[in-house]
Formats: structure tokens, sequence, C-alpha cells
């Protein structure tokens, strides 16, 4: 059966113009005017744009003594329901776990999801067995290797641990990811406060100075360097590691900066507030930080210095977030976002003027399929393409609440903010998984994405790092001196 979105707006990360797509057999096989099909699908009045991509999710993962609360079941149809047709996930071998046991976890997992799903490996510990299992990983559809700064005594990583994956990852032709935060510092800062007697949620924004996240990017940036890779920086947050990025990217090297939707429009006097659950609720890593620091953020959107807009939904209910009532360090990290991410980014970035439309096709979407090497089977309007589409209707508005949401958790960050923008209509490799809010979506729908490794970037750098590798002087023989 094929159907046909007709009458609508295309827009692509370069491209506006008015076309219809047909779409059969899950892929786009005609894009132009007066397309036939067996079923219309009526983009009348709208935008008709590649699907977003979260390339930052954690869904069903144990972490900080629990698990989060969405799994992949109501964590992809929150996505769908936003308008995001793919989300990649974080498969997290506990230390000295092998990587290749926590693949299997994560792939169980994902038998549940609704929309195309792909994973992110974290490298939580180091030895010649994760060494040599990364090669396995990275045939396996995996090009990317996560890295967790902070998080010391869990999942933190050392500098000598990160040079050598690092450089295991330029062998790959894999991007390193890292969280960048200085876990030593944090850890010396946290205990500080807890001795002088501050325990709630203010404490969390307090550990985590912006320093501390600046301090992490530059070193994981001039590691990168000296391994020879490219770089993705999870959740940037602050002008220190904005400015870090951007000099890096002055440079010349691959730097990828991701900032989060909340980090974008949450500031940290959400710590502050006098109700404890409303404020250990927004605690994550980082923090939220000031306007400066926002304005900062959405500087980099529109100049292209950050490359990407994510969630890092880490759902957490209010039960979960009690368990660090006498100790903020105990409070799970992690904040919701996947189902809000593109209304909020459309209404407080295309509709004042940050950003242009196609820039907001480029950071949710089109940006993350290139970096992540599935370009242009996700991230595009393409004949080709698979076709997860959104009919995006610009007038379509509704108050967030969390008593109106997917996401399984109780309350919602963004409880009472307008959106205006949403869809009418989310494709998933061409079938209707949304009309106007209502999910038809089915469980086990999503498919594996696989991402090879060896991306143009890694390529282009790797012959790079040959050409200018160390090379020995050749001065001829040592002359006799005689016997
Ligand atoms: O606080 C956060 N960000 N929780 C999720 C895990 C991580 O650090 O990405
Ligand atoms: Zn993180
Ligand atoms: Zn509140
Ligand atoms: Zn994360």
């Amino acid at each position: 059966m094929s159907a046909v979105i007709k009458g609508g707006t295309i827009v692509t990360a370069d491209l506006t113009y008015g076309a219809d797509v047909l779409v059969e057999g899950g892929k786009i096989t005609a894009i132009g005017p007066d397309l036939q099909g067996d079923k219309v699908i009526d983009a009348t009045g709208c935008f008709v744009m590649p699907g977003g991509i979260d390339p930052h999710t954690h869904l069903d993962m144990p972490f900080m003594g629990t698990s989060t609360a969405d799994d992949f079941g109501s964590g992809t149809r929150a996505a769908l329901a936003g308008g995001t047709t793919m989300v990649v996930d974080f498969a997290l071998p506990a230390p000295g776990q092998s990587l290749l046991d926590a693949l299997k976890l994560w792939d169980n997992k994902s038998a549940l999801a609704h929309c195309d799903y792909s994973f992110h490996m974290a490298v939580t510990w180091w030895d010649e067995q994760v060494f040599d299992e990364m090669r396995a990983v990275t045939e396996r559809g995996i090009n990317s290797f996560k890295h967790f700064m902070a998080y010391k005594g869990a999942l933190m990583v050392n500098d000598d641990e990160m040079f050598a994956s690092f450089s295991r990852c330029a062998e790959l032709g894999a991007i390193p990811f890292v969280h960048a935060e200085n876990g030593d510092l944090i850890a010396e800062i946290s205990a500080k406060l807890l001795a002088r007697g501050i325990t709630g949620p203010e404490g969390h924004a307090y550990s985590r100075p912006t320093a501390v996240e600046g301090e992490a990017t530059n070193r994981a940036i001039m590691i990168a360097d000296m391994a020879g890779v490219p770089l993705y920086i999870v959740h940037v947050s602050c002008e220190e590691a904005h400015e870090a990025i951007r000099r890096a990217k002055m440079r010349g090297q691959r730097v990828w900066g991701e900032p989060l939707v909340q980090h974008l429009l949450l500031d940290e006097s959400e710590y502050f507030h006098p109700d404890q659950d409303h404020a250990a609720r927004r605690v994550m890593s980082p923090p939220f930080r000031n306007k400066q620091h926002q304005e900062g953020l959405w500087a980099g959107l529109s100049s292209g210095t950050l490359s990407v807009v994510a969630t890092d939904h880490c759902a957490f209910t209010t039960a979960q977030k009690r368990m660090g009532l006498q100790d903020f360090t105990k409070i799970p990290n992690g904040t919701g976002g996947l189902e809000d991410r593109l209304s909020l980014l459309w209404s407080y970035g295309v509709t004042p003027g940050r950003i242009t439309m196609n820039e907001f096709v480029a950071l949710t979407s089109t940006n993350i399929a290139k970096i992540l090497n599935c370009y242009p089977q996700k991230g595009a309007v393409l004949v080709g393409a698979d076709a997860d589409l959104i009919v995006w209707d610009p007038q379509k508005s509704r108050t967030i609440t969390a008593e109106k949401q997917v996401s399984a958790i109780d309350y919602n960050v963004f409880e009472g903010w307008e959106v205006k923008g949403l869809p009418r209509y989310v494709l998933s490799r061409g079938t209707i998984m949304a009309e106007d809010g209502v999910l038809n979506s089915r469980e086990g729908h999503g498919e594996f994405v696989a991402r090879a490794p060896n991306g143009a970037v890694n390529r282009a750098l790797s012959t790079w790092k040959d050409l200018t590798s160390p090379r020995a002087v050749p001065r001829g023989g040592i002359p006799a001196t005689g016997v």
C-alpha cells in the first residue's frame, strides 16, 4: 500500500519548497507535484520534515541504585508522540562487565521499541577485553563509544583509560563521546558541602560549577586531538565548555557539541525552589545554569558552533528522586524531555527567530544522522530514505502537563509551558504512528539502525594523521671512527 503526503511544504536542513511525498514499502519513493497514492495524508498548512532523532536517551537504565522509569516501550511512545522517530540509547556495561553482554541486555530491552533506535556503547572500565570487544561492537553497527569523566567510583574513567579508548576508536573508525565534568573535583566539593550541612538539591548546583565542566571539556578535546579522533560532547551546558568547543573548531578539530533542550530553557533557580520535590526532580548533570550561559548556548546553535539538540532523557519518578531526601548526592541524576523537545525548540527557537526552520531540522535530525553515520537512511526527505516523517502543524498548540504525557513519570519539568507547533502526523517507515497527538503505534515495530564505522570525518582524520605522523630523520650511516 502506498500513501501520499499532499499539500505540504517540505522543510529540510537546506531547502524549503512545496511538493507531495509518496511513501511505499516504508521508503520515500517520489517527491514532486500532484503525486497519487492509495491513501492521502493531508498536509495543508503544514511543514513536512524528517522525524526527530534524539541522540541521547537512557531507557530502562540501572543508575544510582535504581532504574530509569521509562523503558523502550513508554520511552519510544513518548518520542513518537512528540515527533521523534528514532532514539539512540546508551548500552551501559557495569564496571567489569563484558561489552557484548551489555549489548545483549540492551537488545532484549529494545524489543519493546515502537520507533527505530540505535545504541552507543559506554566504556566504563578498561582492559584488554574491552579493547578486543570494541571491534565486535563496531561490527554490530555501533560506531560511537561513550566515556563518563564524572560519577567517580561508578562509571568514571581516568585520563589514561580515556586516551587508550580514544586511540582504539581512532583505529576502528569510531567516534568517542564524553560526559565532560571533572568527577574528582565534584566528589571533593560535594563532601565539603555535605559537611557544611548543605544536603538539599541546591547542593547539586553548588557541587558542579561551570569550571568543572569547562576543565573536563578542554581535557577531553586535547586528549581526542592527541588520539587523532573526532569528539562528541554530550549535554554542553555552559560558556566554558562551549568556549573550548569553539576554540577547537577554530583550530580545525572535529568536535561536536550537544546542548539539551532543558539547558536551553531552564535555569539554576530551579534548585533553590522551596519545594524539595520540585528541586530534586530537576537534578541532572550538568545542572541547569544561569541565563548568560543559556544565551551562549542559543548563540552556538545559530552560529553553528553547537551541532545538535538532544534531551538526555533519563526519567525518574518523584519517589525515586526522594532517595536523596537527606543527601543531594543520592538523588538519581536525570530529567525527561523526549516528548517535548521538538515543540519546545520550535516554540522558543524558531518562533522568536533564534533559529530558522531549516536549522531546526538540522539540529534535531539531519546533523545527528550525519554525525552518527546513518544519513540519508535517516534525517532526510529524499527518495530512497526511510519514510520517518512528521507533518508539522505550526498552528497547533498545547500546555505541557504531566497529566497528559506518555512518559511514565508523575511530573514534567516543563509543567505549564505553552507550546505552539506540534505534529499533526508522525510516520515511522511509512506507517502513521500518531495523529493529532493520538498514538497508534505497536510494540516491536522499532528496528535497530546499524551505523557503520569509518564515516567521512574519521577517514579524513586518519589520512591526515598518517601523513603527519612522527617520522625518523634519515641521517645516513654513522662514519667509522677508525679501528
Ligand atoms: O544527569 C544526567 N545527565 N543523567 C543521565 C546520565 C548522564 O550523565 O548522561
Ligand atoms: Zn552524562
Ligand atoms: Zn513545583
Ligand atoms: Zn546521558
